[in-house]
This record gives C-alpha cells, structure tokens and sequence, in this order.
C-alpha cells in the first residue's frame, strides 16, 4: 500500500474548534502494523467524502499510535458535506502527501509560528513536534475576529517557560489589533543581525499574509518556509492544476512548504491564484 491508495477510515471523534470549523480525529494504522511511518508536520491529504468530492486538507495531528486528525473550516459543497458527518461515518483518506516543514537543525534557533485562520491547523501539528523535540518557539496566531481563534485551550497547557503566545484580531477583538504579520514584525524590530540569522520562521494561512511575511523576512535576512494553497484535484502530480506561475513548482508535489528563495521565483505568489478551470483569481 502507498500514500496514493485510498484507505477507508471510520471518524472516531469530532470536536468543534470554533464557528464553522470542526476537527475529526481517526485511526490509520492498521492492527500489528509494523511497516506504519507518522506523517511530517506541515504533510497533507486528500479526504474523500463518498458521492461528493475529493479535497485536500493539512494534517492538524498525529502520533506514533496512527491516530490523525484533520481540522476543516466548512466554506463549501464537500467541507460542508464534512460537517455533516457523525461519529462512526467513513471518509476515504489518501496521504500523507506532499513534503513538510524542515525542523531546526538545532535548539537554539529564534522559531517563530506565525498562523492566520485555518492555516492554524498546519501549525498545530509542526507545534506538537518542536515540543517533543524540546525546541522552543514563539507563536503568533491571527484571525477576523477573537471568535475565530483556534487551540487556545491547547496551547495554554504548554509551557509558558518553552513557548510564548501572541494573538491578533483584524477588528481587536481578542489580543493586538493587526495582522500577524505586523505583530512579527514588531517583535524583531530590535533584534541585532546576528539574532535575526538565527531566526526561522513557519508559516501557513491566507496568502497575503504570507507575502507580507515574505517581504519582512527578505529583507531582514530571516530563514522562512511558508505553506501554500491551491485548487487540487490529484494531488500527486499528475493533473498540473496546482502549478506555479512560472516556476512551474507543484503545491501537491515540490509543496505545499516552500522556501524564500522559492517563493521569490513564483511570479503568481501573493498576486492571483486559480478556479477549477485554471482561470487566474486575483488575490483580494
Ligand atoms: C495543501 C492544502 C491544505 C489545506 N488544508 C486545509 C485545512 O487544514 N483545513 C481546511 O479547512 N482547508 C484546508 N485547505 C483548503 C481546502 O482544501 C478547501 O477549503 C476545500 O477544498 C474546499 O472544498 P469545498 O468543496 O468545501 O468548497 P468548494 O465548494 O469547492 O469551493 C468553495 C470556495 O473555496 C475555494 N476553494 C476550493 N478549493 C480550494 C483549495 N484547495 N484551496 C483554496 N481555495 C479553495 C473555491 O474557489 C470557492 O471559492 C487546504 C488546501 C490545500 C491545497
Ligand atoms: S493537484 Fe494535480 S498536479 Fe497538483
């Protein structure tokens, strides 16, 4: 069996995170399993909901037992479809795909989380695994509004020694009035360059904000990996729907985590993305 074959999987738990989005948690270990690898933090699927559609969603969990989560914010036909579900329903899951977020090489790197949105969920795992990796690092989660924030409650049990918390809202309804952008930002204001070298940040959520992360880091020198979004439809390399402009680079299969240096040779990066039919979409 590999990562491309479909496996059919029972939802074992489901909890809501906030308005409109849900988690579901499920098993993909076979019994006795020994050949069984954990996903890498930053790794996708495609979730398959029988008579519906097939999508792709970044693994929000995972641990060496085979139980996985996935954290889905209902905005169409098939998330929607997602929703509906109940305890003991069976979607189809194929994964993990796709390459993940390269973790530091060592423990005394400067890390910074930086999520808006559903892009939290990406994050989720990556900050599961510092922790057991014994890194520190600073989170800053953004969102419209306060209502919006997600795994508050979880990231308050984590150590308040290892890891720092900075929330943001557009309207400030919860935390700093901002973008998370802006927020980084003025965290690093005053770091010297040599602390800025030794500074890495992880990014994932709307692309604006990702292109605004990329213009700070550039120009500061700071290492960044960012995650990125596109309409899929294999999610394996075959169909070339989620190509970038002109780097010809494919978010299923060289992403969807890619480099600075990456991100500055694709020409549609913060600018326009595309519908089904591969019609550009510009960025609002
Ligand atoms: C690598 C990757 C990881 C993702 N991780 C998550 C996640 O953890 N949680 C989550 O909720 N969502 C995630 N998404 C986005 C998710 O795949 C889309 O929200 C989903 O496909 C929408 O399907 P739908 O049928 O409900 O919506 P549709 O009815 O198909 O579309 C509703 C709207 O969403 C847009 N849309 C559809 N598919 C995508 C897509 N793949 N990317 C961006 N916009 C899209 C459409 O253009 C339309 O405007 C991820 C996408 C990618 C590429
Ligand atoms: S989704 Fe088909 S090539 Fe990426």
């Amino acid at each position: 069996m590999t990562e491309n074959t479909i496996k059919t999987i029972k939802i074992q738990r489901i909890i809501n995170e906030c308005d409109g989005v849900k988690t579901f948690f499920f098993n993909m270990k076979k019994k006795n399993e020994e050949s069984y690898i954990p996903p890498k933090p930053g790794q996708f699927v495609m979730v398959w909901v029988p008579g519906v559609d097939e999508i792709p969603m970044s693994i929000s969990g995972y641990d060496e037992l085979g139980n996985w989560s996935i954290t889905v914010k209902n905005i169409g036909e098939c998330t929607n479809a997602l929703h509906d579900l109940k305890l003991g329903d069976f979607i189809g899951i194929r994964g993990p795909l796709g390459n993940s977020y390269p973790l530091p090489d060592t423990k005394s790197k400067n890390v910074f989380l930086i999520g808006g949105g559903i892009g939290m969920a990406a994050l989720r795992s990556l900050s599961r695994e510092l922790i057991n990796r014994g890194i520190r690092f600073t989170a800053i989660e953004g969102a419209k509004i306060g209502n919006d924030l997600m795994f508050m409650d979880e990231f308050q049990v984590y150590n308040k020694e290892f890891t720092e918390f900075h929330y943001c809202t557009d309207d400030g309804s919860y935390g700093e009035e901002g973008f998370a952008s802006d927020v980084f930002k003025g965290i690093i204001k005053d770091y010297s360059k040599k602390k800025l070298s030794n500074t890495i940040v992880y990014a994932c959520g709307p692309e604006l904000m990702l292109y605004a992360l990329l213009q700070i880091c550039s120009k500061k020198n700071v290492e960044y990996y960012a995650s990125l979004e596109r309409i899929m439809r294999c999610g394996c390399g075959i169909c070339g729907l989620c190509a970038l402009d002109s780097s010809g680079l494919l978010v299923c299969k060289d992403g969807p985590i890619f480099s600075l240096i990456e991100l500055k040779k694709i020409d549609d990066f913060g600018k326009y993305t595309r519908d089904f039919s591969g019609k550009k979409i510009p960025l609002e």
